[in-house]
């Protein structure tokens, strides 16, 4: 009698409907507090390594601020999508700003990171990613070589426009043997980084460059 009565619920459409629910529910409970127990790590680690990121460019003795949550994006045609950039302060006052870009080069995009004073001169520039040929173009690459440093201290004033290209182009930069390319390219991003940067500040209030608020959300085409 027993049995039967067994048989009878298990035949029953709506306990294969609560079978499916409670294992649709059990598997979403585990996905939820995975999901929150890794989530803030993950977050974490991130942060970490745009961080460590930014001291490549900028020394930390420059800011007492979050510049990774003061940021805004700027626009220009030249370069692969929008470039960030990251406000540095000292004491409320705009100390640096830090910009990563995207620019294509010969095997891809190519992600560079600078950091510019606000006098406009570069403190510092590194190669964050690239898709360019080992052994052939990554001297782009700090390990490498000391080619990227070579910006060091450059700007819109002390380099002409005609300097912001390779030597090949009648420009201040070198370029590697058998691969002007990627240099070419790194030479441009840099070149449209600092004019991003200079119209930027061109198009803001005086003011503005002491804080008030946080995330300002400022777009500059070009
Ligand atoms: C397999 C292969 C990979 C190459 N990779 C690069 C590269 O990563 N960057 C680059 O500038 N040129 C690269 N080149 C060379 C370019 O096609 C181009 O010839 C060169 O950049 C032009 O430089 P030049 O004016 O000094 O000759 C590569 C060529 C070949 C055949």
């Amino acid at each position: 009698m027993v049995s039967f009565a067994i048989a009878t619920y298990r035949e029953q459409p709506w306990y294969h409907a609560l079978l499916l629910g409670s294992a649709c529910a059990l598997v979403s409970l585990l996905l939820i507090t995975g999901n929150a127990t890794t989530s803030q790590p993950i977050q974490d680690h991130l942060t970490a390594d745009k961080l460590a990121m930014l001291a490549q460019v900028l020394p930390q003795n420059y800011y007492d601020n979050d510049p990774l949550s003061e940021t805004l994006e700027l626009h220009s045609d030249s370069l692969v999508g929008p470039a960030v950039l990251m406000l540095a302060r000292k004491n409320g006052e705009l100390s640096a700003c830090a910009m990563q870009l995207s620019t294509a080069g010969w095997g891809g995009v190519m992600q560079i990171i600078m950091a510019i004073k606000p006098n406009g001169e570069l403190l510092g520039v590194r190669i964050i990613s690239h898709k360019e040929t080992p052994g052939l173009a990554d001297k782009i690459e700090r390990e490498k070589s000391d080619w990227i440093t070579s910006f060091d201290g450059k700007s819109l004033i002390n380099v002409s426009t005609k300097g912001w290209a390779v030597k090949k182009d009648g420009g201040e930069f070198d370029q590697f043997t058998g691969a002007t390319i990627t240099p070419r390219s790194v030479v441009r991003g840099i070149h449209q980084g600092l004019l991003l940067f200079q119209q930027w500040q061109k198009n803001q209030p005086p003011e503005a460059t002491h804080h008030t608020q946080k995330n300002p959300i400022v777009e500059v085409h070009s």
